[in-house]
């Protein structure tokens, strides 16, 4: 592959706020999970600041799905740990479901809900079961559902119901709803694999925007380089289970492209859309 597309610089990367300390949300140790024998993710091991958006970047088949279910608590680990903040969440303990925060490919919305009733969703970890159930949510939770869905630009949508949104809009929902949850921590797994570049460029620049702003931890798998470069300040390479590189986005070059995509690299290359990314032509 050509050096022009690893010349080309991260594009909000380097907004970084200062250097200063930053709390440390999420800790992940030598997490290892199998399914039939065969080990989807095998001694993975990072961890991630407040402000901070790291990439878990990977081709399908690599593991991501899997790792942010074992660090959410969705499927028990075989083995390692997480820490959420100072907290211990792997066996036996759960996870604190108020403060990580799941944003799925599919959005994972109740269609025949409004977009307001969506993200009342989030205060779910904050209200008695009862009320939950009732949806007989607080004024201030009621509001605070407001603040989130205007947060995501979606203020004037609240009474309609998810399913007449279009694919971008409901993702926005599930952010706005993530972010009732005030969490510290945001899981996206591969948040943007079902939009167009337009819509995906929206999500990405919300769930870039909360990090710096809001100081949540963001962690979003992604199979695409260029969105990896342009958004995260540090990628962690995820190939067949394993942490392959975990390196600042300006450090991502040509040796941790091969070390991620191995034999796939050469016909990634002769995809003509690879091809224009990989001469630095933005598409989107
Ligand atoms: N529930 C499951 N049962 C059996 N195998 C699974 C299951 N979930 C994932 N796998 C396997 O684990 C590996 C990693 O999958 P996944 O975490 O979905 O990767 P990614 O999200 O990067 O595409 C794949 O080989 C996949 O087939
Ligand atoms: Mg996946």
């Amino acid at each position: 592959m050509g050096q022009t597309c690893l010349a080309a610089p991260a594009l909000r990367a380097s907004s970084d706020p200062a250097d200063s300390y930053r709390e440390v949300r999420l800790s992940v140790r030598a997490l290892t999970k199998a399914f039939h024998g065969r080990a989807a993710i095998e001694d993975v091991g990072f961890t991630v600041s407040q402000h901070e958006f790291v990439a878990v970047l990977g081709p399908s088949g690599a593991g991501k799905t899997t790792l942010f279910r074992c660090i959410a608590g969705l499927l028990a680990a075989d083995g390692g740990s997480v820490r959420i903040g100072m907290s211990e969440v792997t066996p036996p303990t759960r996870i604190r479901l108020r403060e990580v925060a799941v944003i799925f490919q599919q959005f994972n919305l109740v269609n025949r809900l409004t977009a307001l009733e969506n993200v009342l969703a989030g205060r779910l970890g904050y209200v008695p079961a009862w009320r939950g159930l009732l949806r007989h949510f607080d004024r201030s939770d009621r509001l605070l559902a407001l603040e989130c869905l205007d947060r995501v630009g979606l203020m004037e949508l609240a009474p309609r119901r998810a399913d007449t949104l279009s694919g971008g809009q409901q993702q926005r929902v599930a952010i706005a709803r993530a972010l009732a949850q005030r969490p510290t921590l945001i899981l996206a797994d591969e948040p943007v694999a079902s939009l167009d570049p337009n819509a995906s460029t929206g999500v990405l620049d919300l769930l870039h925007g909360i990090a710096r702003s809001e100081g949540v931890a963001v962690v979003c798998s992604l199979h695409q380089v260029h969105l990896a470069r342009a958004y995260a300040d540090r990628i962690v390479g995820l190939s067949s289970g394993r942490v392959v590189f975990d390196l600042p986005t300006a450090r991502f070059d040509e040796n941790a492209f091969g070390q991620l995509y191995g034999s796939q690299v050469t016909d990634a290359v002769a995809h003509p859309y690879s091809r224009r990314i990989l001469e630095g032509k933005r598409t989107m």
